[in-house]
C-alpha cells in the first residue's frame, strides 16, 4: 500500500490538484475519472481555481447515485458545482433521467468505455467508506462479482438502493489510481487495509500505481 501523508484536508486537496495539474501539463490532457461523496469537492474547488487548460481533459463521474441529477445526493451535481461549472471541462456522467438504472448504466456503458480503453493518459480520484467501500462498490454487492471493462448497476443491499458504477476492471484501466482519504473517521478502515483487509477498495488496481493520499487524521492508524 503506497500512501503519502500531508497535514489536513487543504493539504490533500493542494496535493492532489498539483499531480492532477501536472498530469494535464505534461500530457495535453487527460481522461479525470472523478469521485463522488464529500472528500474531493475540496480538490475540485481547488482545480477550479487555477489556471488550467482544461480543452483536451474529459472528466468522469466514476459512480453515481440512481436519483435525478439536480438532486442534492446526486454526485454529478457536487461535480458540476465544485468543477464542471467554474472551468466548463468536458464532463461525462451517466443519464439517469432515462428509463431503468440497467439501462443507464448500459448507455453510460457505451460512452465511457471506448475512451477508457484508448486513453493515452488516464488519472482516478476515488473516496472511500468505513466500511471499505469505493466508488458504488460496496461489500457484499452484485457487482463484486461482475468481471469486465463496464459500467453497471449494482444493488446496495445495506442502504437500500441502487447505485451505478464503474467495475473494478474499468477502474483498472486507470494509469493512477489516487485514493483521496481524510478524516478520523476514516482512521480504522485506512489500518485495516494496511493489514490486509479484504474489502473493495483493497481490490482496486491500476496500470501503473495506486496511490493513497491522506491527512494526519485518516493516517493515525498507521
Ligand atoms: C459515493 C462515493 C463513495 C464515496 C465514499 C466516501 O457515491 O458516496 O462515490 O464511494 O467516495 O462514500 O464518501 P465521503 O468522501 O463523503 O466520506
Amino acid at each position: 500500500m503506497e500512501y503519502i501523508v500531508v497535514r489536513d484536508p487543504t493539504a490533500v486537496a493542494r496535493y492532489a490538484a498539483d499531480m492532477i495539474e501536472g498530469e494535464i501539463t505534461s500530457n495535453g490532457g487527460i481522461l479525470l475519472g472523478l469521485a463522488g461523496g464529500s472528500t474531493p469537492r475540496s480538490t475540485y474547488e481547488e482545480l477550479a481555481g487555477r489556471s488550467i487548460d482544461w480543452s483536451d481533459t474529459t472528466a468522469w463521474m466514476t459512480d453515481g447515485r440512481w436519483v435525478p441529477p439536480d438532486h442534492d445526493d446526486a454526485n454529478q451535481k457536487m461535480v458540476r458545482e465544485s468543477l464542471v461549472g467554474p472551468t466548463d471541462v468536458s464532463f461525462l456522467a451517466p443519464d439517469t433521467t432515462i428509463g431503468s438504472v440497467r439501462e443507464s448504466a448500459d448507455a453510460f456503458s457505451e460512452r465511457i468505455v471506448p475512451l477508457a480503453l484508448s486513453s493515452s493518459r488516464s488519472i482516478v480520484l476515488l473516496g472511500i467508506g468505513a466500511d471499505g467501500h469505493t466508488a458504488s462498490l460496496f461489500p457484499g454487492s452484485p457487482a463484486l462479482a461482475y468481471d469486465g471493462v463496464r459500467y453497471v448497476d449494482n444493488y446496495v443491499e445495506r442502504l437500500g438502493v441502487w447505485r451505478l458504477t464503474a467495475t473494478f476492471d474499468l477502474l483498472a484501466t486507470a494509469h493512477v489510481v489516487v485514493f483521496l482519504v481524510t478524516g478520523s473517521a476514516k482512521a480504522p478502515i485506512v489500518a485495516s487495509i494496511a493489514a490486509g483487509a479484504d474489502v473493495p477498495s483493497a481490490h482496486v488496481t491500476a496500470r501503473e500505481r495506486v496511490l493513497w493520499l491522506l491527512d494526519e487524521a485518516a493516517a493515525s492508524g498507521l
